[in-house]
């Protein structure tokens, strides 16, 4: 986000201008209450469907049905500045009262959490990240700030780029999964996608880093719990996303709900100004997370609504979601000089800049014309190819023994598991804005298809297991594929698990379909790993595919027909079972690395590593790696190596480079990503994958928050999972 001279001055001028009420209308993010049968805050009723007190159905009934209260006054008075609403239509009417109203006429910024997608909803993140494509990550984004802009919303809750390692966190689907580097490319581009080109502002958002910082880092995984971590941790893990994604530009940060290191991340001074705004040089503004502040009450780090208030302003927290405590507190704060003018111009300067910046005091309302492509239930069928493209190459084949996929159009498929059929299951956590028309089902994908196909539900993640059904599934068929998973209810905020197996009697239903002696293609549907030992020992094929979006059907369809090679990899490693959690491909040597020996770092009862490592996934064809160099040139390392299509089709294989450096003056991990290639191989072609790898990236954090680059030895690693990878090694001197 740069201003220009023109733009910079406009900000001052009405800074100028402004009252302190004015201002401080600018700092609260106001929602409105949803009056009518619910009487409840926006957020909450949010907070209701995403943790599965009411479904997305009756959420959006509700807000269909009920009106809102919209607090009107407040805005032609000037003291809102923000506002969370998705109808276009209210968000002109409203915009028109601040604008043509208010005294100053400033807009409102209007935001709303459109995570993976809006109307056009395309697979969760930890799914899309799977994909390696940043060009893809890129495109959705911008599909999804079009949509979103066509709706008034001129300011979205992403992307979300919280590194996290533990599979029992709920939110572990909202991103892109346990790498910083991957990570770190999938924040760039959302950042590019959502908000790049402000030229056409009716195109693009605002986007905000969320959530601010370490919140996937929660012990044992529970939501909302604390973090406690080294400086070196924190700064080699969890910031990166946040550094590269400001370094790109993204307007705003949402500060996170957890505390770290004792100190929540709403009133963190370290966090917010130190790293931030200091050292980062942020020129946006930072909100809080839903009731951030009013929390650090709870949190027993403020005693009351006015201290938090006062910490979160002094720590360098800009806007107030949803509590109303900038509002209520912030002039006495100034007025008794605990918070100075200084602090609250500089928070007010940073909001404007980006209302200035987005264009939205030339373009504030949705013409006619473009809310009325959307009030038709269907999609812009360009909207509906990304989706089904980042579907299909999200999907990971984790088995497939016997070849047994792809199937063939002439087998006859007992189609088996609730989730299957039902179409309101296939968007995720945090899509609120789909419509049932647009999202196809499994079973109707494989129908469309040419499927000979019969459907039994026999069981999901919920009931008991349908005896008869079962039966009658394994009786009359060539094969039986059988979906089984999560529903979106338990992944995503507030839906942290301890036991991360198959839910319900899913396991149960599978040993009663593969006793049959059927082939069993198992589709698996979740929005976390899973733990899937007894799975990966008895299952022929096991497919993971997510939550997929709106064109999940047509896309698995494609892929065990074969007409789509799969190509997508994991950005997560699975488990065999949960207590290995946290588990991820990245942590730090230890003296006695896990092996069969006891006194090794490992389990009894279960497996050391991963049951299907990061980066892992396979094709319908097979890769063969040789032939690997690396060369030092002055600044950067040159790796080079052939890659061979050696099976029976064309396919795309995502080449990984990793590094380890062998001795560091701290512990550094067994291995870190580096760098991703994708190749695309037809049958018997050979290609060479080449990277540059800066030695510039080769340091890490020290626990001062020093960057060192430390001669030495260092392993070099390329290869089509984070496990199996040709290595060579080589002395650096920096
Ligand atoms: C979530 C955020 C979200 C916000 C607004 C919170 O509960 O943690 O991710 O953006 O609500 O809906």
């Amino acid at each position: 986000m740069q201003l220009t001279e023109a733009q910079k001055s406009k900000v001052e001028d009405l800074l100028n201008q402004m009252t302190l009420e004015e201002k401080i209308g600018q700092m609260n993010l106001e929602s409105p209450s949803i009056v009518g049968g619910f009487e409840v805050p926006f957020e909450e009723l949010i907070e209701m469907m995403t943790d599965g007190r009411i479904s997305q159905e009756e959420f959006q009934r509700i807000m269909s049905e009920a009106t809102r209260d919209f607090h009107e006054d407040d805005i032609r008075a000037g003291r809102v500045g923000s506002m969370m609403v998705d109808d276009p239509r209210k968000n002109n009417e409203l915009q028109k009262i601040a604008i043509e109203e208010s005294r100053l006429g400033i807009p409102l910024i209007i935001g709303f959490d459109v995570i993976h997608g809006f109307r056009s909803v395309y697979p969760i993140a930890i799914a899309e990240a799977g994909t390696f494509d940043e060009e893809l990550f890129e495109r959705t984004a911008h599909m999804a700030a079009k949509e979103a802009r066509a709706h008034g919303i001129n300011w979205t809750f992403a992307p979300m780029i919280d590194v996290a390692r533990d599979a029992r966190w709920g939110r572990v689907s909202e991103g892109p999964g346990e790498d910083t580097y991957l990570g770190t490319c999938f924040a760039k581009a959302k950042v590019r996608g959502l908000q790049n080109q402000t030229e056409n502002s009716q195109e693009y958002v605002a986007a905000c880093l969320k959530h601010y910082v370490a919140y996937g880092a929660c012990e044992s995984g529970r939501d909302y719990n604390t973090t406690n971590m080294s400086m070196s941790q924190l700064h080699n893990v969890y910031l990166p996303t946040f550094k590269a994604a400001v370094e790109e530009g993204a307007a705003t940060v949402m500060a996170s709900f957890n505390d770290l290191n004792g100190v929540p991340c709403t009133v963190n001074p370290y966090t917010l100004r130190t790293v931030l705004k200091g050292l980062y040089k942020f020129p946006g503004f930072v909100v809080s997370d839903a009731n951030g502040i009013k929390e650090c009450v709870v949190h027993g780090i403020a005693e009351d609504d006015a201290d938090a208030g006062e910490q979160a302003i002094n720590a360098g927290l800009d806007m107030d979601m949803g509590t109303n405590i900038y509002k209520d507190h912030l002039a006495n704060l100034a007025e008794s000089g605990k918070v100075t003018m200084d602090t609250i111009n500089d928070a007010v300067r940073r909001i404007l800049s980006v209302k200035v910046w987005l264009g939205l005091f030339e373009n504030p309302y949705v013409p006619e014309e473009i809310m009325q492509q959307y009030e038709e239930d269907r999609l812009p069928g360009e909207h509906v190819s990304i989706t089904l493209e980042a579907a299909q190459k999200s999907i990971v084949l984790l088995k497939n023994d016997d070849q047994i996929l792809p199937l063939s159009r002439s087998q006859k498929i007992s189609l088996v598991g609730e989730l299957a059929g039902n179409a309101e299951e296939v968007c995720g956590a945090w899509a609120m804005s789909w419509k049932r028309e647009n999202c196809v089902s499994i079973l109707a994908g494989l129908k469309n298809a040419g499927a000979d196909v019969n459907y039994f539900p026999c069981g999901g993640p919920e009931g008991n297991i349908n005896e008869e059904e079962i039966s009658k599934a394994t009786e009359d068929c060539d094969v039986i594929v059988a979906v089984v998973g999560e529903l979106i209810s338990m992944s995503g905020e507030a839906s942290s698990k301890a036991n991360i197996e198959l839910p319900g009697k899913q396991r149960e239903m599978l040993k009663r379909l593969v006793a049959s002696r059927k082939p069993v293609v198992t589709v698996l549907m979740n929005g976390r790993p899973l733990a899937l030992d007894w799975e990966a020992e008895n299952l022929p094929v096991i497919v993971e595919s997510w939550h997929l979006g709106i064109q999940m059907g047509t896309a698995v369809a494609s892929v065990l027909f074969g007409d789509v090679n799969p190509s997508g990899k994991l950005s997560s490693s699975f488990p065999s079972v949960s207590g290995q959690c946290p588990i991820y491909y990245n942590h730090p040597s230890t003296g006695r690395p896990g092996s069969k020996s006891k006194f090794t770092s490992r389990y009894l009862d279960a497996p050391f590593d991963a049951l299907y490592p990061f980066g892992y996934g396979l094709s319908y064809t097979t890769f063969a790696y040789d032939d690997m160099k690396v060369t030092e040139g002055n600044d950067e390392l040159q790796v080079t190596v052939d890659v061979t299509n050696t099976g029976a089709v064309a396919g795309t294989e995502t080449v990984q480079l990793y590094m380890q450096d062998v001795t560091g003056s701290i512990v550094r991990p067994v291995k870190e990503l580096k760098g991703f290639i994708k190749l695309e191989l037809k049958v018997g072609e050979i290609k060479k994958a080449m990277f540059t790898l800066k030695k510039q990236d080769m340091g890490f954090y020290d626990n001062d928050s020093n960057y060192l680059l430390e001669d030495g030895l260092f392993r070099i690693y390329v290869g089509g999972n984070s496990r199996e990878c040709l290595c060579e090694e080589i002395r650096i001197t920096f």
